[in-house]
């Protein structure tokens, strides 16, 4: 179905036309008076230059070929030459029963392509932390936004899995456990398939070993030792660095699915390695590559760049390859292996310019096809209520899992006390389902309705509340459409999509007209890659929803036919704002 807005606008471009006007001035948008009018078109004033008249003439010459209009049921010239517009009811009526009839409301999805969404990023053997909350929640977002609009999409988890946090763990064990065969020169057997550490020793031992590399340079250069001797491949460290894997991702596993966040390729650092002596070696010989310091680089300068762009450096003087290297190594690797025709990263946007010399250097080292899209979505910070990063009582950083715990906590005070008020006998499980679920929703709906670049504030209060723009209020209108759904069927009704019938207030159209652009919310979210654009229409759709429930009769409407219609218009309201949340990444108990 075409979107609402370019229905409208074709209607109106049509009486510009009649009127012997451009039909491109019948641009249509939402009204910004809604005092006034439903929708509103602005291009008289645009072509009074053109036509040398004024505006008001146009508007009303425009006006008065719309007035046996199916669509319109106003279409009223203003001073100074607006034209004020209101829908037919049968006309919005006839939209939705179109969409109750479409598995995807209408929405048409464009040729389906391949994608990488990379996202998470974690470093193994370090806890995740708040810093890793945005990534997940984001990124999970985006892939599943970009799978419903029909692409493959390949959610990459890029773990730091390589770098010096391995080698300062490693050390670390060396001189605590000196007796394990890992640190046996001599030993030739087979290393033992269990981790001689658990996850909690992991979360001790790297923080320690990190310290002491900060106050004792001999420290730092045997763990940097130890990394290099993993990256040569030395068995026995090879063979930790496995169990240190494995204690990690089964970490990361627990903390991810908690948010209901997965990945379709656990692919780390490690993975690509490789594959980079080949590539460097391709750069060098393409003449893009080039020593300077001792170091090898690669330009990514641009004549028009206004600000500055260091070389991409590819290996270092030491002979060591970088975080950036890898990621060059990794597009490489995805090529070959999907030849995605977009990559989307999700990072701090601290990383903002890191990314756009990898893109760059990828680009021009033909590492990528011309066509492929490399897009990295730069994040803001979490913050506490002081406006500055969000910290433990203790001035730590917070690890994801107590951020969690904290959300899931409050949020079980919360649905014991609504049960108690309500006579609701829960059980100790029940009440801890649903506050896992509604937890989810507080926290991620916290995080996805603000623009991603931007900071915000984490407010758990606020994030748990019932009420405003929060998750637990979309939860909640959700919940409240199903139990009237709920009521209905026991009665005998039948809760299906149906036909759904012009409005008989206006609550109930202004609902209708925002499910109307359910298709043209999606396009934009999926092309912007902005899941807070789903977080606003969902809103405004919770709240025209609760504004009509006020207002309307539903379960003792007496006119069958009227009551069916509502019925229906609950049953499509619930469907797209449970379609919307599982885009999000969350989903609705059936009761709160
Ligand atoms: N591990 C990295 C970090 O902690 C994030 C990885 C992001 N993804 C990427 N392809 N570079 O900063």
């Amino acid at each position: 179905m075409k979107t609402l807005l370019s229905i409208l606008s074709e209607e109106m471009g049509k009486a510009f036309e009649a009127a012997g006007y451009d039909s491109e001035l019948g641009k249509v948008g939402v009204s910004n008076r809604p005092d006034l009018c439903e929708y509103q078109c602005n291009g008289a004033m645009a072509g009074a230059k053109k036509y040398h008249k004024a505006p008001l003439q146009i508007a009303t010459d425009v006006a008065a070929n719309l007035e046996s209009s199916e669509i319109f049921e106003k279409s009223e010239a203003v001073a100074p030459g607006f034209l004020n517009l209101n829908l037919k009811g049968e006309f919005v009526a006839k939209i939705l029963s179109e969409m109750t009839d479409d598995e995807f409301f209408g929405l048409e999805r464009p040729e389906p392509l391949t994608m990488v969404v990379d996202y998470g990023g974690p470093n193994v053997a370090k806890p995740l932390h708040v810093g890793h909350l945005r990534s997940a929640v984001i990124g999970e977002s985006i892939k599943r936004i970009l799978r419903y609009m029909g692409h493959t999409v390949y959610g990459d988890i890029h773990m730091g899995d390589w770098g010096l946090q391995m080698g300062l763990v490693i050390y670390e064990m060396s001189l605590r456990m000196p007796e394990l065969p890992y640190f046996d020169d001599a030993f030739t057997g087979e290393y033992p398939a269990e981790a001689p550490f658990t996850v909690t020793d992991l979360e001790e031992i790297y923080p320690a070993a990190s310290k002491k590399s900060k106050e004792d340079a001999d420290y730092k250069a045997k763990a940097m030792e130890a990394t290099l001797k993993l990256q040569e491949g030395k068995r026995g460290y090879r063979a930790l660095w496995e169990r240190i894997m494995d204690v990690s991702i089964a970490d990361m596993k627990r903390n991810y699915s908690r948010l209901n966040v997965d990945f379709d390729l656990w692919n780390g650092e490690s993975t690509v390695q490789d594959l980079i002596p080949g590539m460097v070696k391709d750069m060098k010989d393409g003449g893009f590559a080039y020593e300077s310091n001792g170091a090898i680089v690669v330009d990514v300068k641009e004549e028009t760049d206004t600000k500055e762009m260091p070389p991409c450096i590819i290996i270092k003087s030491d002979g060591a390859s970088l975080y950036n290297t890898t990621d060059l190594a990794t597009i490489k690797d995805r090529v070959a292996k999907y030849n995605p025709a977009k990559m989307v990263y999700l990072t701090d946007k601290r990383q903002d310019l890191y990314f756009e010399q990898v893109f760059r250097c990828a680009r021009k080292t033909g590492l990528v096809p011309a066509d492929t899209e490399l897009v990295h979505i730069g994040f803001g910070t979490v913050n506490g209520k002081d406006g500055s990063p969000y910290k433990t009582r203790s001035g730590g950083v917070p690890r994801l899992s107590d951020l969690i715990d904290e959300i899931e906590e409050g949020m079980h005070s919360k649905i014991a006390e609504n049960a108690n008020t309500k006579g609701d006998n829960l059980t100790e499980d029940e009440i801890n389902d649903r506050a896992r679920k509604v937890g989810l929703a507080a926290i991620k709906y916290g995080d996805l309705s603000n623009q991603a670049s931007k900071d915000y504030i984490f407010d758990k209060d606020r994030f748990i509340s019932f009420e405003g723009d929060t998750g637990p209020y979309i939860l909640y209108t959700i919940v409240r459409i199903k139990s009237i759904l709920d009521k209905h069927t026991a009665n005998g009704g039948k809760a299906e999509r149906g036909v759904i019938g012009a409005a008989g207030s206006k609550e109930e159209k202004d609902l209708q007209m925002l499910l109307a652009g359910y298709n043209a919310t999606m396009e934009s979210a999926a092309a912007e890659l902005a899941p807070h654009k789903i977080c606003g229409y969902i809103y405004d759709i919770a709240n025209a929803f609760n504004r009509f429930y006020h207002e309307t009769q539903i379960l003792a409407e007496p006119d069958e036919a009227r009551k069916q219609s509502l019925i229906s218009l609950l049953v499509l309201t619930g469907d797209i704002l449970e379609t919307c949340i599982d885009l999000l990444g969350f989903s609705a108990p059936e009761r709160m």
